[in-house]
């Protein structure tokens, strides 16, 4: 009989930037889960990759000085290096800069516009470049774009728009009727509620205000909205609409569409709309996960907040990292990544619990029989019996779990095994036995169970840490793969009788704790520089890239002396000063961004350099009227500009000119 197909797919990774932990969240959860399905016996396919076109790629090439295209090939390589890291296992890796994908979505554009379910008209709109999003008024948090804070700005293009309304009621009814199909159940809701039953307008779906994207065939002023783009990937990379469709054939509709929260409402109400308008099949299920948060926030670049993979990687092993996060966050929630929870996890769940065991299990064995169990002698042990049970519960509870993709629950039910078999070495007392040679029998057993227990949790820990369980089966000596296989762990006892231990180095080093802490501190702020650093050299480029302006430009900021009668800081923000800064006969309120680098005792008394007719501002709730002007460098240092007169003869209100 044939296997069954399972295909699974990851977002691909927007080549923007260099991914942090969270991004690998994502993957390393569909690996675990591709991995677990190839055990089950499924043919899998496991598709990720990256995602490449946009006109914010496009002005980080043109900043650093490259094409596009090198901009995205270098982050590409990163992107599938770090992937080689974590030891993801995917079976395709999908661009969209690849000849194959462009063709397939300026075949699905054009297949949509002769059917009239993509049509030109107008677009007006918010627009936030960043996110590459489209905002009505109402969506804006305090005016900024709600998913990522920054500046929207008003665009209005000739453009292509695809019928989104006319699938609402399709939509609706699919997802009402199919209850797995958008998982979590809560997402679900949010969908229907949010933004199905209000009602969907029309989506806007190609652009002409930047190149880097896929040319609309028949109209090449025209790029194609890089969702469109992005979303097709999924049919692109099994050859959809190419002289060479059998993987498309095979493995469509998809099983699992793994994606983040934030995109969950792309692929539950634009990308199935995509599919109803080809005729296709929807994908089985497409699961929302949750966030990894640093500090409550979602980590992202912008925020500082980066945690280099790398680095953990480096530090602790590919398996620890892998562990942690689909152990502490249930899938679908939302979950803390501090450094102390990620030590503790590996100190006592790695450490102490699995490392120690197979260590106690491996030196035993070692010590009391030389390396090399004697055949021993079945005793009928009710204690062994008790392990076994325990043991079977366990499988039957990992399976379920896994199946849903509750990874951390699996994890917890194997832990529980884990536990368990300690306390058998507890309950058994084998040093106890060694004393007397009338117990080599039944100290053999215990070696045995425990032999054998580790054997069963090495496979069922197998999608989660591959690197691991390979170490657990090399020590015991497990060569033969009908012993390694997932239905194996069902039948307690498969391991030969009389086996040796190849004695190896211990799996997960203990860890002092507070020191590891403080230097992984360290670590992480010191990356945090560097990337603030390059963050500031960015923006310092674009300073040496501003065109010349006239004298009349000049002339049109009026820059005057002022003096900060009072300052005090912003309780809301840890960066903000507000000053009450005599210009002339007024004054005039200002919030500056340099907590960080004066007290507001230093900032009284100062005579500063004031833009005194900048456009007020809000700034966490406080007006700001002008601008005191600073010095700053990329080592992080930040000097108030003053007047070089120690007599006081420049008054306030002077003019600078
Ligand atoms: O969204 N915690 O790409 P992307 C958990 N190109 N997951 C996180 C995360 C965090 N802190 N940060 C990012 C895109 N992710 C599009 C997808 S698919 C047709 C196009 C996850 O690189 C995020 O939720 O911004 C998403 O699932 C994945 O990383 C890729 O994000
Ligand atoms: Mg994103």
């Amino acid at each position: 009989m044939d296997k069954e197909k399972f295909y699974i797919t990851t977002p691909i990774y927007y080549t923007n930037n260099y991914l942090h932990i969270g991004h690998s969240y994502t993957t390393i959860a569909t690996d675990t889960m591709a991995r677990y399905k190839k055990m089950r016996g499924y043919d899998v396919k496991f598709l990720t990759g990256s995602d490449e076109h946009g006109q914010k790629i496009e002005e980080s090439a043109k900043q650093k000085g490259i094409s596009p295209k090198e901009y995205v090939d270098h982050i590409t390589n990163h992107i599938k290096d770090l992937w080689k890291l974590l030891n993801i296992d995917y079976d395709y890796y999908i661009r969209t800069t690849d000849e194959k994908h462009i063709k397939t979505v300026q075949k699905i554009f054009k297949a949509l516009y002769y059917k009239g379910d993509i049509y030109k008209g107008h677009y007006e709109g918010l627009y936030c470049t960043p996110c590459e999003t489209f905002f009505t008024e109402s969506q804006l948090k305090d005016e900024k774009c709600p998913d990522c804070g920054r500046e929207v700005n008003n665009v209005k293009e000739e453009s292509y728009f695809f019928r989104l309304s006319k699938y609402q009621d399709r939509l609706i009814k699919h997802i009402e009727e199919n209850d797995d199909f958008i998982s979590p159940a809560s997402r679900k809701n949010e969908m229907l509620n949010n933004f199905l039953r209000p009602g969907l307008e029309d989506l806007c779906v190609s652009r002409t205000s930047f190149k880097w994207g896929i040319p609309v065939e028949f109209d090449t002023d025209h790029v194609v909205y890089v969702w469109i783009d992005a979303l097709s990937n999924y049919i692109s990379a099994l050859g959809y609409s190419s002289d060479d469709d059998s993987d498309f054939k095979k493995y469509w509709p998809a099983d699992i569409h793994v994606v983040g929260k934030e995109i969950v409402r792309f692929h539950t109400i634009i990308w199935p709309a995509m599919l109803m308008a080809l005729d296709l099949p929807l994908p089985k299920q497409i699961f929302g996960h949750g966030w990894l948060l640093i500090d409550g926030g979602k980590m992202s670049k912008s925020k500082g907040n980066v945690v280099d993979p790398k680095v953990l990687v480096d530090r602790y092993g590919v398996d620890a990292i892998r562990y942690f996060l689909l152990r502490e966050v249930a899938f679908g929630q939302d979950g803390n990544f501090t450094n102390k929870s990620l030590i503790e996890r590996i100190n006592f769940d790695l450490a102490n619990d699995l490392g120690n065991l197979l260590s106690r299990t491996v030196g035993m064995i070692d010590k009391y029989f030389g390396g090399t169990l004697p055949i021993f002698i079945d005793s009928d042990d009710e204690s062994e019996k008790n392990i076994k049970d325990f043991s079977n519960d366990i499988i039957i509870k990992v399976e379920e779990y896994m199946d849903k993709m509750q990874f951390s629950n699996a994890l917890t039910e194997i832990w529980n095994l884990v536990r368990r078999v300690n306390k058998y070495i507890d309950e058994t007392t084998p040093w106890v036995l060694a004393k007397d040679e009338a117990n080599k029998n039944k100290l053999a057993n215990v070696m045995y169970t425990l032999a054998e227990s580790l054997r069963i949790i090495g496979i069922l820990i197998t999608p989660a840490m591959p690197n691991t369980s390979k170490a657990i089966f090399e020590q015991l000596s497990i060569k033969d793969n009908s012993l390694l296989s997932w239905d194996s762990t069902k039948q307690f006892g498969l391991l030969q009788k009389d086996f040796s231990i190849t004695k190896g180095n211990v799996i997960f080093p203990r860890i002092d704790i507070e020191k590891e802490l403080e230097q992984l501190d360290a670590m992480i702020e010191a990356t945090k520089a560097k990337v603030n650093n390059k963050e500031e050299t960015k923006t310092e480029n674009k300073t040496e890239e501003k065109e010349q302006i006239g004298f009349e430009d000049f002339l049109k900021m009026d820059f005057k002396i002022g003096e900060v009668l009072e300052c005090e800081k912003i309780k809301k923000s840890n960066k903000l000063l507000k000053s009450q800064v005599k210009i002339g006969d007024k004054v005039i309120q200002i919030i500056s961004g340099i907590a960080n680098y004066y007290t507001p005792e230093e900032m009284v008394g100062k005579r500063v350099v004031v833009l005194t007719n900048l456009k007020p501002a809000k700034l966490c709730g406080e007006v700001s009227e002008g601008m005191i002007l600073a010095a700053s460098d990329n080592d992080n240092n930040l000097k108030i500009i003053t007047v070089e007169d120690s007599e006081n003869i420049i008054k306030s209100g002077a003019e600078v000119k």
